[in-house]
C-alpha cells in the first residue's frame, strides 16, 4: 500500500500541504449522521452495527475529503465488556453501572474479543471502502481518562479528582490501570489485524494532575502500550493525545515512545514547535469553538497555524473534538483553506 500524506506525516516527513483530519469528524454536526443515527436507533446500536458505523466513519471523507478517517466507536466500549454496564442518557453523557467508587467490580478481559469483535468488522469495511491514500486511525483511551469513567460512573467537570480513589484504594486503583493497559494493549492490536493504519491513544483527562501521578499512571501506562504494539507492528505509527498535560507534554515528546503528539487547545503553537518539534511529529491544536465562531477568526488561527508548523511535520486537527452546534459549512471553509 502507498503510504498516504497523513501516515507520512506522523512518522516525521515534512510535508508541504499538510494532511487533514478531525477529532470528532464524524458526529451530531453532520446532518447524515443524525440521519444514520436515527435509523441505527441509538449511539450503542450504531457502534454495533458493522454497516452502520462504517458508513458514518466514512461520511466526512466524502464530505471533506479527508487525508484520514477515524474508526466510529467509543473509548467507553471496553469497561462495558470488563464488568460495567454502559448506556448514554440523552443530553447526559455516558453512564457506567455500577461505579467503582460505590461497589467494587470484578474486572474481566472474557468477554472483551467477542464483544468488540462488530467493531473489528466496521475496520474491515472501512479498509475496503476507503482508497489507498487515505488512512484509517482506530484509537483506543488511555488508561487514566477510562478509569476516571469507570471510578466516577459518568463524566464531571473535574475528573483529575478521582486520584483520590487511588489514594484511598492504592491497590484497587494500580489492578484497574494495569488491567487497562493490558486490555487496550490487546484490543489495538486487533484493531491494527484489521487493518487501521495508525493508532491514537486518548487521554482527554491529563489536565490538573500532579506530575508524579502523570508520569505513573498517563505517560507510562501509554509509553508501554506504545511499546507493546510497536513490539509486534513497528510500522504502525502510534499518536498519544495527552490533553490538558501542560508542560509535561515535553516529557511524552522526549519519552521516544510515540510517532506523533496531539496537541490539546490550550498549547501554544509556538512554544510546541521550538520544545516539541525535533523529538516528534505534531498534530492538531485548533479551538474546535473557532469553527463554530467560523469567519476571519477562525481563518487567522488556521493561518497561524500553517505557518508555525510549515517546516515541520504536522496534521492538521483541532485541540479537542467538534462540538454538536459546528456549522458544517465552516469546516468546509476550514479545509480549503489547508488545502490552498
Ligand atoms: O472522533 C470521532 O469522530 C470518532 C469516534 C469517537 C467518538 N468518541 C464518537 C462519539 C471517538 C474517538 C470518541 C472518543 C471519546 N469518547 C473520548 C475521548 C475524546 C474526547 O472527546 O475527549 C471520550 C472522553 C469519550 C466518552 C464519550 N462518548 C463522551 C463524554 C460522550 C459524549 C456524550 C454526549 O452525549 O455528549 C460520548 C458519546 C459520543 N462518542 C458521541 C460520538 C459521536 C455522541 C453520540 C451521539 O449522541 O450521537
Amino acid at each position: 500500500m502507498t503510504q498516504s500524506a497523513f501516515i507520512r506525516a506522523v512518522k516525521g516527513e515534512v510535508i508541504r500541504q499538510k494532511p487533514v483530519w478531525f477529532m470528532r469528524q464524524a458526529g451530531r454536526y453532520l446532518p447524515e449522521y443524525r440521519a444514520t443515527r436515527a435509523k441505527a436507533g441509538s449511539f450503542l446500536n450504531l457502534c454495533f452495527n458493522p454497516e452502520l458505523a462504517a458508513e458514518v466513519t466514512l461520511q466526512p471523507i466524502d464530505r471533506y475529503d479527508l487525508d484520514a478517517a477515524i474508526l466510529f466507536a467509543d473509548i467507553l466500549l471496553l469497561p462495558m465488556f470488563m464488568g460495567q454496564e454502559l448506556s448514554f442518557e440523552t443530553g447526559e453523557g455516558p453512564r457506567l453501572k455500577p461505579a467503582l467508587i460505590d461497589e467494587p467490580v470484578h474486572l474481566s478481559h472474557d468477554r472483551l474479543e467477542k464483544g468488540l469483535a462488530p467493531i473489528m468488522e466496521t475496520i474491515r469495511i472501512c479498509r475496503r471502502e476507503l482508497s489507498e491514500d487515505k488512512a484509517l486511525i482506530g484509537f483506543a483511551g488511555a488508561p487514566w481518562t477510562v478509569a476516571t469513567y469507570m471510578i466516577g460512573g459518568r463524566g464531571i467537570k473535574d475528573p483529575a479528582s478521582f486520584r483520590s480513589y487511588a489514594y484511598e484504594q492504592p491497590g484497587n486503583f494500580d489492578a484497574l490501570i494495569s488491567e487497562l493497559e493490558s486490555a487496550t494493549i490487546n484490543y489495538l492490536k486487533n484493531q491494527i489485524r484489521a487493518g487501521v493504519n495508525a493508532v491514537q491513544l486518548f487521554e482527554s483527562w491529563a489536565s490538573g494532575l500532579p506530575a508524579d501521578f502523570l508520569r505513573s499512571y498517563c505517560l507510562g501506562p501509554a509509553c508501554r502500550i506504545a511499546n507493546a504494539i510497536k513490539a509486534e507492528f513497528p510500522d504502525v505509527p502510534v499518536i498519544v493525545f495527552p490533553k490538558g498535560a501542560g508542560y509535561q507534554v515535553k516529557e511524552y515528546a522526549v519519552s521516544g515512545c510515540f510517532d506523533a503528539i496531539g496537541l490539546g487547545t490550550e498549547s501554544d503553537p509556538v512554544w510546541a514547535v521550538e520544545e516539541l518539534s525535533e523529538h516528534v511529529a505534531l498534530q492538531g491544536g485548533l479551538d474546535p469553538l473557532l469553527v463554530v465562531q467560523g469567519g476571519e477568526k477562525m481563518r487567522a488561527a488556521a493561518e497561524k497555524i500553517l505557518f508555525v508548523f510549515a517546516e515541520k511535520p504536522y496534521v492538521f486537527n483541532l485541540g479537542h473534538g467538534f462540538v454538536p452546534h459546528t456549522p458544517p459549512e465552516n469546516v468546509a471553509e476550514l479545509v480549503s483553506l489547508i488545502r490552498q
